[in-house]
């Protein structure tokens, strides 16, 4: 699989997150985290969190992974990122995460955050790709085994506005 050609071909699409994905999105959750998010948890974010944006890859139609925000004034806080086991390796979580990148620069975002798990280092890996560096540790963040979660920070490149454009617009990101 080559994720450009995947992109190329129409096949790999994105899109916002709707609550009918939720059943969808259980099922990668669940084989993605060991503190899984219930379908609860999604289905507040998406009708009570006004900060939360959710985004969803698919694969000629049928979601393969997804990704979170919360943004907030400047600030866009990462939720969590997820792509379904069999999927991986191919660039596609790369791909689902600067899609995200671009929808909070869209949104007049200046800087990305997240925690993330200090033994996740695949992850870890692809956030110092896309131009993540640590600052520090919150200590037992993960409540199932105490793990310290890595703080990580990202500046985002800053957003030419189009004639007339308002900052914080949404047309089009995608
Ligand atoms: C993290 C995750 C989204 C990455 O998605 P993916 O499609 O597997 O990753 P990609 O193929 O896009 O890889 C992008 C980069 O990540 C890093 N990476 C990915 N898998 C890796 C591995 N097994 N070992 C080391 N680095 C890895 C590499 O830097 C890679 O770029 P490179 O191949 O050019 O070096 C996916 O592994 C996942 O869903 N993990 C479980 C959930 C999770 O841990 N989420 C993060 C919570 S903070």
């Amino acid at each position: 699989m080559d994720s450009a050609k995947l992109l190329q071909s129409g096949k790999v699409t994105f899109r916002k997150m709707t609550l009918d994905d939720i059943p969808d999105i259980m099922v990668i959750e669940l084989e993605s985290f060991t503190l899984p998010w219930s379908e609860e948890a999604f289905r507040s974010e998406m009708t009570l969190n006004h900060f939360a944006r959710y985004l969803v890859m698919e694969y000629e139609g049928k979601p393969i992974g997804y990704a979170g925000m919360w943004t907030v004034l400047d600030e866009a806080h990462v939720t969590n990122i997820a792509v379904r086991t069999a999927y991986r390796g191919h660039h596609l979580g790369e791909c689902l995460f600067r899609k995200m990148m671009d929808w909070a620069v869209q949104l007049g975002m200046r800087r990305m955050t997240l925690e993330v798990r200090v033994t996740n280092y695949s992850a870890q890996a692809m956030y110092r790709k896309l131009g993540f560096h640590s600052v520090g540790t919150r200590k037992g963040y993960y409540s199932d085994n105490d793990e310290d979660a890595l703080i990580m920070w990202c500046e985002l490149p800053e957003r030419e506005l189009e004639e007339g454009e308002e900052e914080g617009s949404e047309e089009d990101w995608i």
